[in-house]
């Protein structure tokens, strides 16, 4: 493990710490750009509008310094929620900053009223897994093709779910 003058100098490195706060309409487009970077079927500048516009959507920003890095979106509906989509930006992953953002995330559910979150993740997608799972999440169902690739090939997704209260 790093001392605590080297952990300093990394993170000042790094620009600071990253935090987790309410995203707003003006994150639109970088939001897009992040989830269109990360997924093969990425939302647009518009679809973020909306959802941010949206009472029953909820969308955190991850912010390091003056950039926006993540981002999390989930849907509530009465007292269950669905973890619409998570990223971290690629140059950013392996530094476990998605830990603190869903489980930020999540806690901002539980004040909602949320008592059971939902998501679906692909198969083989080891970082996802090991992040939800370290967050409580646990397996609670398997969906055959759910994914289509660019390239056609179709990977299954797991179901999970993590009760809040
Ligand atoms: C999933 C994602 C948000 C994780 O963000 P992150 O900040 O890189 O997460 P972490 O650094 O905490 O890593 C998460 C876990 O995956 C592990 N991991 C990272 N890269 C890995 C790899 N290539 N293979 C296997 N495990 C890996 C890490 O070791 C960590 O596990 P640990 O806590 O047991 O050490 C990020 O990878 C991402 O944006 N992916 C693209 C979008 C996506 O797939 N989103 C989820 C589906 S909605």
């Amino acid at each position: 493990m790093m001392d605590h003058m080297s952990s300093w100098f990394t993170e000042w490195w790094r620009g600071g710490t990253a935090v987790v706060e309410a995203a707003t309409q003006r994150d639109a487009a970088r939001l897009a750009q992040l989830h269109g970077a990360s997924f093969h079927r990425g939302w647009g500048e518009t679809e973020f509008e909306i959802m941010l516009a949206e009472r029953n959507t909820l969308v955190h920003r991850l912010r390091l310094g003056r950039k926006i890095i993540g981002f999390a979106v989930s849907r509530m509906a009465a007292d269950e929620a669905e973890i619409l989509s998570i990223a971290v930006a690629a140059d950013q992953r392996g530094r476990g900053l998605s830990r603190n953002l869903l489980l930020t995330h999540l806690g901002h559910l539980a004040g909602r009223g949320v008592r059971a979150v939902f998501l679906e993740v692909e198969e083989n997608n080891q970082p996802a897994r090991r992040l939800y799972e370290r967050a409580g999440f646990a397996v609670v169902g398997r969906r055959e093709r759910y994914y289509r690739e660019a390239d056609g090939e179709q990977l299954n997704a797991v179901l999970m779910r993590r009760d809040l209260s």
